[in-house]
């Protein structure tokens, strides 16, 4: 073990200001250059910060599944996120967050998901009725429109129906909220009644008596509305403890901010790449229509599907919607045989990672059946990586993975999506990898 650093571009104080100004404005470009540059290994600040840089999977692994337990999530993270979502899984750390992560997984388990199938396809079927031959969407916010429906009424039943403008309303506030935060160097307190800060304070409010309202209606009646909040509710520890209201508050929250941006983000990315390769497409087409021949899938085609699951699984490659995963040691660890001490910080790349020409032929191309027969199985573990791993993989991946598929399989029977030409399409990687300026498509009815 050394205790040197590893190679990078700050070697003085006015380097490490230059570093932290372009991450500043373009943090993506910013990391491609210095895995290119730099390699396996690389150090570099973010402010006072030292950052590790980690783009060998083998590293990945020592951080996520070896030492787990050495690391938490950052304090711009916890921040951020933890400022509404309290103590929620994805901001929890420690002996809580294996707690919770008990509690909830059951709530995600195959046999339970696989109820949800039905509404996936409904949702998409709701707000594909809206569109119009011909015209011009946003094909982002259609996505969107879908996946906000989906998580709420997954994790509330209908009984949000009537407050879903509202809670729709008050998470977008709260997702600008956090991209604001990563976006800006100083923050301000959350107590100055900035615009921003009340506006922020309103939305989580109306949503915190929207959800209160809820959980107390549940509590009342105890019944069992199977959906993700009756699992977190009816959730029992080990030692026969269950979630308190607040922990359960928490969750919700955290659900609902996971849950849906992401799997809208992956569709999103998957359009804009149908939409540029015509033989994925066609191909696509035929295994839809063979397998469907015009009814609306179910939860039994799934696994029926398998090209439009390489679809996917190469559309998250290309653009994962979590494109950086970052941790903080919380004690001295080795990793890549650097000495990290407390506070250091590690960030990793699944943007990054995935185009390393080392696992993937061609890495920019889009080809879907590189995924044929369980390819990844051939890849180190971490080579791939959209959804993490070790304990803190992501919960809702079957789900999501599940829903990506029957949105896609029913949109592409009656649609076709074609991007408006010459449009520019520039990343915006904030807290998801986003469109900057969204993607514009027509959606024309197949006859
Ligand atoms: C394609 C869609 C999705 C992608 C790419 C994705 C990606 C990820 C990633 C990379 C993580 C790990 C973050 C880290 O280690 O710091 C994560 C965690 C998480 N995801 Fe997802 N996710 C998706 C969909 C979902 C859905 C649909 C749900 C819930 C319904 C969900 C709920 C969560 C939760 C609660 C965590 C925190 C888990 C923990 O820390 O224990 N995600 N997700």
């Amino acid at each position: 073990m050394t205790n040197h650093y590893p190679p990078g571009p700050d070697t003085n104080f006015v380097q490490a200001i230059r570093s932290t100004l372009r991450q500043q404005h373009d943090r993506l470009g910013f990391l491609i250059d210095m895995a290119q540059t730099y390699g396996d290994t690389v150090h570099f600040h973010t402010g006072l910060r030292h950052i590790y840089f980690l783009n060998h999977p083998d590293d990945i692994h020592t951080v996520f599944v070896e030492q787990a337990d050495k690391f938490y999530k950052t304090r711009p993270v916890k921040q951020a996120f933890g400022k509404f979502m309290g103590q929620g899984l994805l901001a929890s750390d420690g002996e809580l967050h294996r707690r919770e992560r008990r509690l909830a997984q059951p709530a995600f388990h195959h046999k339970r998901i696989e109820a949800y199938a039905e509404i996936m396809v409904e949702h998409t079927l709701r707000v594909m009725n809206q569109w119009c031959e011909g015209q011009v969407y946003a094909i982002d916010q259609e996505m969107m429109n879908i996946t906000l429906g989906i998580v709420a009424q997954t994790l509330f039943n209908a009984e949000v129906a009537g407050d879903a403008e509202t809670v729709g309303h008050s998470m977008t506030i709260l997702q600008d909220g956090v991209i604001r935060y990563f976006r800006s160097l100083i923050h301000l307190p959350d107590w100055l009644p900035t615009p921003q800060n009340r506006r922020e304070q309103q939305a989580l409010a109306a949503l915190d008596q929207i959800i209160a309202k809820i959980i107390h209606q549940r509590l009342a009646t105890g019944e069992d509305k199977g959906d993700l909040l009756s699992m977190l509710l009816l959730a029992i520890d080990d030692d026969g403890s269950g979630m308190s209201i607040q922990q359960v508050r928490d969750e919700v929250i955290s659900l609902f901010v996971a849950g849906h941006e992401t799997t809208a983000n992956t569709l999103t990315w998957t359009w804009y790449l149908l939409g540029q390769h015509p033989d994925a497409w066609a191909q696509l087409l035929t295994e839809v229509t063979t397998v469907l021949g015009g009814r609306n899938p179910t939860l039994q085609d799934v696994a029926q599907l398998p090209y439009t699951a390489m679809v996917i699984r190469e559309a998250l490659r290309l653009y994962p919607p979590v494109w950086v995963i970052t941790r903080e040691a919380i004690a001295p660890v080795e990793v890549a045989g650097y000495r990290l001490e407390q506070g250091n910080v590690v960030v990793t790349s699944p943007y990054v990672m995935h185009r390393d020409p080392r696992y993937f032929n061609d890495p920019e191309q889009f080809r879907p059946e590189r995924f044929t027969d369980g390819w990844e199985k051939d890849i180190p573990r971490f080579a791939y990586f959209p959804f993490g791993g070790g304990p803190r993989i992501c919960v809702g991946q079957s789900f999501a993975l599940m829903e990506a598929t029957l949105i896609l399989a029913t949109i592409v029977q009656r649609y076709q999506i074609e991007l408006i030409p010459e449009q520019k399409v520039a990343l915006d990687p904030l807290v998801t990898l986003r469109a900057k300026q969204g993607i514009q498509v027509t959606i024309k009815a197949r006859h």
